[in-house]
């Protein structure tokens, strides 16, 4: 079975605030998911660096386009890197492989009668690389955005999508995963109801671009250059044998603020070209501060960089995908994150793992004791398991994240309530803590796909960390055996006041 993942290709005219991790961890967490789960998976990000934004931003600089987007692509690059984030190809729209596929693409657009030449008359957002009506003629500012725009008139190549309304209304009903989640689908649905106008894909005065493949020499329109990453990213037209076995996308991820790209002109585009649609385009909020979108215009900007410098890398995935349900708007304080690493990861995780391989050193010589499964704990396990497959599917990360937790405190209780530590009993006494390293084993699997780092420095710790089957969830039918050695207890997360 594959599995192939994409996120959004972010643009690179500034660097990456906690609204563009929170596409990538989550792309991760559902990679990770469907490796562990022996899927073949492909994992593909980048970043955009065509258009007038990039080019403006690099004006703004002084420098040019290309240091700018060799610089940034970098940047985010590293960022990926730190974040643990195990793409399996970065695409960066510069790229001569993605340049040629994009203006075989346009051919191919252009033979089958889905271009064809006209004048487009109206205005522009630069910072959403978008075509726009604007509500107001006298001040005419962004509907999405809010910031002023500029009308122009120029020839272009127009993209037949008034043709595809049809299509795409009989796609989206006769394929109720395409939009997700269900509580947007109206939003789009309702756009494409009104009736597509047909859009304008290249741009006459736009150097910064891939060059049409045209007389005139015009820019591919940025927006159709960036969509088709998903394709030139996976092979499409040069590497047929991986562009077969993945296509098409299982899941692309991506924010609210850019559906109609991928929900309208995206699905078109590739009806255009003949090629299967992907199987789910899933849209999560944004991430807020005192109810504002997080960006860089609003200058409200929570590096990811100091958190990790702060905190660290796991507690930050950890905190994205917990704190909010993955498809709803959230506000991000430190407070609250402050909060739930406390309680979360060192009280209930943390400590639970602390203080019970410290009674394994103590009274057990630092072995496994004997024990046999508990069937309550057993069945409870198996239960989480099925729970947290089943919510990870459907791409509910913090859901996926309380099945866990329920299995945590049904731990840290059991451990409280059996109090090995007042046991006379040796055997007694190592069944019960037996039971619970067994629960441990078993939640640093399922925390895996979040916090990677912290699930191995758990095995290593229960002494099975060099086990070559541990990454995987069949490893769960495995058993803790007894007499084996356990490893160096650390300290996973330190208390923070
Ligand atoms: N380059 C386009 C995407 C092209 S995909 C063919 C783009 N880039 S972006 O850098 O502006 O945004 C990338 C992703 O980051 C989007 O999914 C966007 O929703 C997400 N986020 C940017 N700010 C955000 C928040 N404050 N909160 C959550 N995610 C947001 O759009």
């Amino acid at each position: 079975m594959k599995f192939y993942i994409t996120t959004p290709i972010y643009y690179v005219n500034a660097r990456p605030h906690i609204g563009h991790t929170y596409t990538s961890v989550a792309a991760d967490v559902l990679a990770r998911f469907y490796r562990m789960l022996d899927y073949d998976v492909f994992f593909l990000t980048g970043t955009d660096e065509h258009g007038q934004k990039i080019a403006t931003a690099a004006e703004e600089r002084n420098i040019s386009p290309q240091s700018l987007v060799d610089e940034m692509s970098e940047v985010y690059k590293k960022l990926w890197e730190k974040l643990e984030i195990t793409y399996d190809r970065f695409i960066r729209t510069t790229e001569p492989k993605h340049v040629e596929v994009v203006r075989k693409i346009f051919l191919k657009l252009l033979e089958s009668g889905n271009l064809y030449k006209g004048e487009y008359s109206g205005y522009y957002c630069i910072h959403c690389e978008s075509y726009v009506i604007p509500e107001n003629e006298t001040i005419p500012l962004c509907p999405d955005c809010k910031r002023p725009v500029k009308k122009f008139t120029e020839p272009t190549y127009f993209f037949k999508l008034s043709n595809y309304k049809e299509k795409l209304e009989k796609y989206y009903s006769e394929n109720p995963d395409f939009i997700k989640p269900d509580f947007r689908k109206n939003e789009i649905l309702n756009f494409v109801k009104k009736g597509l106008i047909d859009l304008s894909v290249t741009r006459k005065n736009v150097k910064w671009g891939i060059e049409s493949p045209t007389p005139e020499k015009y820019s591919i329109y940025v927006w159709v250059d960036a969509l088709l990453n998903y394709l030139s990213g996976v092979g499409y037209l040069y590497e047929p044998e991986t562009f077969e076995k993945y296509w098409p996308p299982d899941v692309q991820l991506i924010g609210k603020d850019i559906m109609r790209f991928h929900h309208i002109i995206w699905p078109a585009i590739l009806m255009a070209l003949n090629l299967p649609l992907p199987k789910t385009i899933f849209a999560h909020g944004w991430w807020n501060i005192n109810r504002e979108k997080i960006s860089k215009s609003k200058g409200n900007i929570v590096s990811p960089e100091d958190i990790i410098e702060d905190y660290g890398v796991e507690p930050l995935r950890f905190f994205l995908m917990r704190e909010v349900p993955f498809g709803l708007d959230g506000e991000y304080t430190e407070e609250a994150f402050k909060k739930r690493y406390n309680s979360d990861l060192v009280n209930d995780l943390g400590n639970l793992v602390n203080r019970t391989l410290n009674l394994v050193e103590k009274r057990f010589n630092s072995e496994i004791p004997y024990g046999s499964p508990d069937e309550k704990l057993m069945d409870m396990l198996k239960a989480a398991f099925e729970n947290y497959k089943e919510k990870m599917s459907k791409i509910a990360f913090s859901e996926a994240i309380e099945e866990i937790w329920n299995v945590l405190g049904y731990l840290n209780k059991f451990l409280d309530e059996k109090a090995p530590w007042s046991i006379e009993d040796d055997k007694e006494a190592g069944r019960v803590l037996y039971n619970v390293l067994e629960g441990i084993r078993v939640i640093a699997l399922l925390l895996s796909p979040f916090i990677p780092t912290t699930a191995k420095r758990i095995w290593d710790m229960l002494g099975i960390g060099k086990d070559p089957y541990i990454e995987k969830f069949s490893a769960i039918e495995k058993r803790l055996v007894p007499g084996n050695k356990i490893g160096e207890r650390v300290i996973l997360f330190k208390r923070r006041k």
